[in-house]
């Protein structure tokens, strides 16, 4: 009998670089062209293409949607040649749908893997987040605290004044009432207007990025692809999915989940090593955007490893056909 191979971390992430490349390129064309599903469409094309090339035996867990509406890279579809190990894959081919048709900062090509039943199913329903960068205790801010709370413990921690913390939201009126709150204690904000895995992960590079801290409400599907980020990158992410409705509920319980008010912290949701890689669409912080010039096309990839702790910036120029 054939032993099934190991996830061979080191091997891979070259080729998971190659995926979410190529789905940043596929949508170039598309920034800055106000049609969302075009771009979306492109880059779910190029991921799946690419994705197919690489010797694993994947199941994607965080995807473009459940099978019945989603077409492709829908939760459960099995991609890879099959030879090769078992693998757990989380993707967004393109995160900032509207940040890209908009060209807007921050847009991303996201793609995690890591060895079967790594990652939390998680259903697509909102999750309440709490991410801090690396370097403090466990717990030094929690999502049982007030956002208040949470600036005033991370500028106990960090030494300085809660004028001194920045907050990354996302700019959406269910946070009106926490932005109050948080502008009370002296903190700055930064308004994101979409991209919400890119907000927690600038909270891992505070000196680059000048976040300290990114809490609200997003997609619980980015919850997990943040987590990834942040388990190759350092740092806290606490998670807890919120529902609108009974449909949402059934949705998780189908996904697995039995206790509802569950709160996840990082390693809940990625709980083996992982490797991670995000190319810029747009402009951003982390990671600059696809460039185009005559003849040329160029991106670039931040690729990382859990295990090691290694962070790769990759660009990547290729002549256009
Ligand atoms: P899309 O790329 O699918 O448009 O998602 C962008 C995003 O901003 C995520 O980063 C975030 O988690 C989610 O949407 C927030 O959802 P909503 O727009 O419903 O507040």
């Amino acid at each position: 009998m054939p032993v099934p191979a190991d996830f061979n971390d080191r091997n891979l992430s070259l080729g998971l670089a190659r995926v979410s490349e190529a789905a940043a390129i596929a949508c170039a064309p598309l920034i800055g062209r106000g049609d969302e599903k075009a771009a979306d469409q492109a880059a779910v094309d190029a991921m799946r293409n690419q994705l197919n090339k690489l010797d694993i035996a994947g199941v994607v867990v965080i995807g473009e949607g459940e099978r019945d509406e989603a077409p492709m890279l829908y939760i459960g579809e099995e991609v890879g040649t099959g030879n090769g190990p078992g693998v757990d894959i989380a993707l967004d081919p393109l995160e900032g749908t509207t940040l890209t048709a908009k060209d807007m900062p921050n847009a991303l090509a996201v793609i995690a893997m890591g060895p079967r039943g790594s990652m939390l199913h998680a259903p697509d329903v909102y999750m309440d987040k709490l991410a801090i960068g690396p370097g403090f205790r466990t717990g030094v801010v929690t999502l049982d605290m007030s956002p208040a709370e949470r600036v005033s413990a991370l500028a106990a921690a960090k030494g300085c004044s809660t004028n001194d913390i920045t907050v990354c939201v996302l700019e959406r009126p269910r946070h009106e009432a926490m932005i109050e709150e948080l502008r009370s204690t002296g903190a700055a904000i930064r308004l994101i207007m979409d991209g919400d895995v890119a907000g927690v992960m600038h909270c891992a590079e505070p000196d680059l990025t000048g976040i300290d801290m990114y809490m609200g409400s997003g997609g619980a599907p980015e919850g997990v692809l943040a987590a990834a980020a942040l388990k190759c990158m350092g740092g806290q992410i606490y998670g807890r999915l919120t529902f609108r409705d009974d449909d949402e509920r059934a949705r998780a319980k189908a996904a697995g989940i039995t206790n509802l008010d569950r709160v996840y912290t990082r390693d809940d949701m990625v709980t083996s090593d992982v490797i991670f890689a995000a190319t810029g669409v747009t402009d951003g912080s982390l990671v600059p955007g696809i460039k185009r010039e005559v003849g040329f096309v160029t991106a670039e990839t931040i690729l990382m490893r859990s295990k090691t702790g290694s962070v790769r910036r990759m660009i990547y120029r290729n002549p256009t056909k």
